[in-house]
């Protein structure tokens, strides 16, 4: 252990002093880093099992239309209690190389999985709530291994890295006042003076794609193509699409624009609970799994396609778990709806054009929550290629992952 952390910490020294006459600054040690939550699973087992929900529903009839299907909540309860085995997950999760390392004062948790080829792009991929970095672990691997882009038969590779957002998983909370714009600051660092990358992409979601937005503008100089799957800016409703002349062409964006509606009418509650008052149900739900189940899984379940779990998508049941586990285990639920709070201005109302030449790529997914059409994505960076997916929704990396993967290979065809 002692051995890898010097080589670390020598190759940051080596990076830091080449590429400064500035005095050297303190380097960060990265230490190899093994999941192991196994101490916590049998109290989590047994509040799940403790747990009494209602025989029958107090609404019958309902659906899900009014949170929650109680059936569902069931299924998945019965699932976790009697077929699902955290260890399993666990060692497939280590299969990874992670990584901790301190960075202004908080401990960054990241997944690092380095190309064989020294002209891989280095990426960085940012999730968002209620996911973590397991939204991208179908695509790591593929990533990393030499391939092609679709348009333009050009060879491509990644070096991949994957952190948690402070406050989520393995990350360390951070202060109240802390912002995605300080999250990016750190973000930088990790991959300029601590990993040694001169230059690199990104792939934001969800707050991620906050993150990412603040990289693309604040730090043009390291960050030199940004991929999206979600744009820190509230989308148009129809009313405002129609005053800015900006028509929707295809029965896929009509559909599209339709769930950002929904979303914004039925779906946004835990969106003003986590900005408003986040502590309330962070606490409520802290020691409660299958409180946190109902919470989240209704979000997985409403903003994912449909037929999740058949292919391409791997959003399954077991998906599922393994993320609200996470969750439970590592004890993150109060600071993760935190980032609400902490971002208020987060999804921005008005549209800005970032401060940079960079290329901006942009997929949308069929059953995402927001919608931005083209005319809207141009309006906040250099956008140079949009898609748009008939399949998948708010996670691509885990219900979409073949596309996704497609979609950031096109990062090659813009990469200088
Ligand atoms: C995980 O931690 C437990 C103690 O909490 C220990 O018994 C076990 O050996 C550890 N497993 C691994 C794979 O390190
Ligand atoms: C390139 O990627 C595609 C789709 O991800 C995959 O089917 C194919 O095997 C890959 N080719 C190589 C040479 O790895
Ligand atoms: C944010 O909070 C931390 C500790 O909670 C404090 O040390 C720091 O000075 C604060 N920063 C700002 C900009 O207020
Ligand atoms: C929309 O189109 C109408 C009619 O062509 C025009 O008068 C108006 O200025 C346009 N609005 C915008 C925001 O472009
Ligand atoms: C980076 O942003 C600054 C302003 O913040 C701007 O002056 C500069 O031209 C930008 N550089 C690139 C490469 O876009």
């Amino acid at each position: 252990m002692h051995h890898n952390t010097f080589s670390y910490a020598f190759v940051a020294l080596v990076a830091a002093s080449l590429g400064t006459a500035t005095p050297v600054e303190k380097p960060s040690v990265v230490k190899p880093f093994k999941i192991n939550l196994s101490s916590e699973v049998p109290r989590m087992l047994k509040l799940i099992k403790e747990n009494k929900l209602p025989d029958k529903p107090e609404y019958p009839g309902v659906g899900s239309s009014f949170g929650i299907d109680l059936d569902v909540l069931k299924d998945l309860k019965k699932q976790w209690l009697d077929d699902f085995d955290w260890k399993k997950e666990q060692d497939a999760i280590n299969k990874f190389k992670h990584f901790t390392t301190k960075i202004e004062g908080l401990d960054i948790h990241f997944i690092h999985e380095k190309s064989a080829d020294p002209d891989a792009i280095p990426l960085l991929l940012l999730h968002g709530w209620p996911g973590s970095f397991l939204e991208f672990v179908p695509i790591i691997k593929p990533l990393t291994a030499k391939n092609a882009t679709s348009s333009t038969n050009k060879p491509v590779s990644f070096h991949v890295v994957v952190p948690s957002l402070p406050g989520f998983a393995f990350s360390s909370a951070p202060p109240a006042n802390w912002t995605n714009e300080d999250t990016a600051s750190v973000f930088n660092t990790l991959m300029t003076s601590v990993l040694g990358y001169k230059t690199y992409a990104t792939h934001g979601t969800d707050w991620g794609s906050d993150i990412a937005y603040s990289l693309y503008g604040s730090f043009n100089s390291t960050v030199r193509a940004s991929h999206f799957a979600f744009i820190p800016f509230f989308p148009l409703t129809p009313d405002q699409l129609a005053a800015e002349n900006i028509s929707l062409d295809t029965d896929l964006e009509k559909f599209e624009e339709g769930r950002f509606v929904e979303w914004s009418l039925t779906g946004n509650g835990y969106f003003v609970e986590q900005t408003t008052k986040p502590n309330t149900i962070g606490l409520a739900l802290y020691d409660n799994p299958v409180g946190q189940l109902a919470w989240i899984g209704e979000k997985i379940i409403d903003w994912s396609d449909p037929r999740a779990g058949s292919s391409p998508s791997v959003l399954d049941h077991t998906e599922l778990l393994t993320g609200v586990s996470l969750y439970y285990l590592t004890k993150s639920f109060v600071s993760s709806a935190f980032i609400y709070a902490q971002n208020q201005n987060g999804f921005r109302a008005q549209y800005t054009k970032a401060t940079t030449d960079a290329p901006l790529l942009f997929s949308a997914f069929k059953y995402n929550v927001g919608f931005w059409p083209p005319a809207k994505v141009a309006e906040v960076g250099n956008l140079v290629k949009y898609q748009n997916h008939d399949f998948g929704g708010h996670f691509p990396g885990l219900d979409n992952p073949s596309a996704l993967l497609e979609d950031l290979r096109e990062i090659a065809t813009y990469w200088a």
